[in-house]
């Protein structure tokens, strides 16, 4: 293949093209990404002390622990990932 401009242009576009498939498709992951429980911790530490003591993890199931994070998701003004991060934590720890 003779390197001209036009061929030139031909393959940065598809480099252009593949990285911005490429970027898009990491963003996605990264906001679907499952709750991590050290992050959770630091989080927990952070927000769920600020309007009232920390509450223990072992003062509720599983079960309801999901919707009292939720709840204090709308309160505390967090992100789905600091909300699945905590809600992780409190769930290993109860
Ligand atoms: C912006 C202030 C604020 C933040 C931040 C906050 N909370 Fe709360 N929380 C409240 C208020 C106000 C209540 C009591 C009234 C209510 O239920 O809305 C409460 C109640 C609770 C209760 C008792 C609920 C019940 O039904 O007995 C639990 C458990 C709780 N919070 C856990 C957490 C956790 C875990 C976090 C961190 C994710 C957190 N809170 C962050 C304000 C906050």
């Amino acid at each position: 293949m003779k390197l001209t401009i036009k061929t030139l242009n031909r393959t940065l576009l598809a480099v252009a093209v593949v990285s911005i498939a490429g970027m898009s498709t990491a963003t996605m992951a990264s906001e679907k990404q499952a709750g991590d429980f050290g992050r959770g911790a630091m989080q927990w530490v952070d927000h769920c002390g600020r309007c009232h003591n920390v509450r223990d993890p072992k003062e509720l199931r599983d079960d309801q622990w999901v919707s009292t994070v939720y709840h204090m998701r709308i309160r505390a003004g967090l992100t789905g990932q600091q909300t699945r991060d905590i809600l992780t934590f409190l769930q290993a720890s109860n």
